[in-house]
C-alpha cells in the first residue's frame, strides 16, 4: 500500500463512508444523555460526532449486539497484566498510575522525533469520537465508545524515514506502581505491541485518550492508549510511554511470553482456532448468549485490501 504521509488533515472533519449515522446504533441509555455528554466538546468535534463508527456489516446482526456495553461492565473488567492477572483488581490496583505529566517519546526512523506530555496532543488535535467493538482472544467483546485521534496524525507530525516499516508501541515500566511488573512468569517487560506502518496509517487505526465522553480510566490505559478494532484486543496497548519506529518487524509481549499461540498479525478471524480454544463465536460483556464473530471483528470492508 502507497502511503501518502504528507497528506494534510481537513479542518472540518467529513465522516466517512464506513461511519454510521448514529440514529441506527443502539446506544445504552446512560451514554446517550447527549447533554452531559457533549459537555466539553467544541465546535469542531459537535461536526465529528454526528457520526458513530460500526461497521454496516454488524448491521446485518440484531441490533441489541451493537449496544454499548455499560461501563459499569467494561471499567471492572479489565486485562492489565502490568497490575495483576486479576481482572476484578486491575481497576483498584490501575489508580496507581502517575497520570499527571505523562509524556509519550516517538524515536527511531523518524525525520522529527519527539517527546511531549500528553495533554498537548489533546490541546493539539480535535478530539474525536468513535465506537468500536472489541474483540479479547479470551472470546468477551464489548462495544466501546472512545474519544482519541487517528494513530496517523500523530505518524505524520514525526515525519517516518522511507525506511520506517514497523512502528512499535512500550508501555510504561515501573514496577512499583505496578506489581505485575515484579511477576518473572509474566515477562519481559514493558509491555510491547506492534503494526506494519501501513496498518499503522489506516484510518481506523485509533490512538483514544477518552472513553464514554471523559478521561480514559486508569484500568482502560490511561491517559493514551491504541485501539486497532479489526484485531484481538492484545494489540490494543494501554498506557503507551513510546512509539519506535523500526525497518524490521518488532518482537512482542505476548509473542514472547508464548510464541506458539500469538502471532504479530493477529487479525481476529473466526475460522483459525487459537492454540487453547475455537474463535468462532463471542459473548458481549453482560450477555449470555454467544454470537458470531466476523472476520476482522465486522471491518472487513475497511481493513481486508491491507492483506491482499
Ligand atoms: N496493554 C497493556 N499495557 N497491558 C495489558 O495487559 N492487555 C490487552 C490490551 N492492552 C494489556 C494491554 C488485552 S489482552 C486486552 S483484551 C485489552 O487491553 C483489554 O482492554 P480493556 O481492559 O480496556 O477492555
Amino acid at each position: 500500500m502507497k502511503l501518502r504521509l504528507t497528506q494534510k488533515t481537513p479542518a472540518l472533519h467529513i465522516p466517512p463512508e464506513w461511519v454510521l449515522p448514529e440514529s441506527e446504533v443502539t446506544l445504552e441509555s446512560v451514554y446517550l444523555n447527549r447533554r452531559n455528554f457533549l459537555k466539553g466538546f467544541g465546535q469542531a468535534s459537535l461536526a465529528v460526532m454526528s457520526g458513530l463508527v460500526l461497521p454496516s456489516t454488524l448491521q446485518a446482526q440484531t441490533s441489541g449486539e451493537n449496544r454499548i456495553t455499560p461501563e459499569s461492565l467494561t471499567g471492572r473488567f479489565n486485562n492489565f497484566y502490568e497490575f495483576t492477572p486479576d481482572k476484578s483488581r486491575v481497576r483498584q490496583l490501575a489508580k496507581q498510575l502517575p497520570l499527571d505529566d505523562w509524556r509519550i517519546q516517538v524515536t527511531g526512523l523518524v525525520k522529527k522525533p519527539l517527546t511531549l506530555p500528553v495533554a498537548d496532543l489533546i490541546r493539539k488535535w480535535d478530539q474525536e469520537e468513535r465506537v468500536y467493538r472489541l474483540r479479547c482472544v479470551e472470546t468477551w467483546s464489548a462495544v466501546i465508545p472512545w474519544r482519541g485521534f487517528p494513530l496517523r496524525k500523530l505518524i505524520q507530525q514525526c515525519d517516518p524515514l522511507s525506511t520506517a516499516r514497523y512502528v512499535k508501541f512500550k508501555t510504561f515500566l515501573n514496577p512499583n506502581i505496578a506489581p505485575g511488573q515484579k511477576n518473572r512468569f509474566w515477562e519481559p517487560w514493558p509491555y510491547v505491541e506492534g503494526l506494519s506502518l501501513a496498518e499503522a496509517m489506516h484510518d481506523l487505526s485509533f490512538l483514544a485518550t477518552g472513553m464514554y465522553g471523559h478521561s480514559l480510566n486508569p484500568q482502560n490505559g490511561a491517559p493514551i492508549r491504541l485501539v486497532v478494532p479489526w484485531k484481538y484486543g492484545f494489540k490494543s496497548i494501554k498506557s503507551i510511554a513510546e512509539l519506535e519506529f523500526t525497518r524490521e518487524e518488532p518482537r512482542t509481549f505476548w509473542q514472547d511470553m508464548s510464541p506458539l499461540e500469538y502471532d504479530f498479525e493477529a487479525n481476529v478471524q473466526p475460522q483459525v482456532p487459537y492454540a487453547r480454544w475455537h474463535q468462532s463465536v463471542e459473548t458481549l460483556l453482560g450477555e449470555d448468549k454467544a454470537i458470531p464473530t466476523l472476520p476482522f471483528n465486522g471491518y472487513a470492508d475497511q481493513v481486508a485490501s491491507l492483506y491482499k
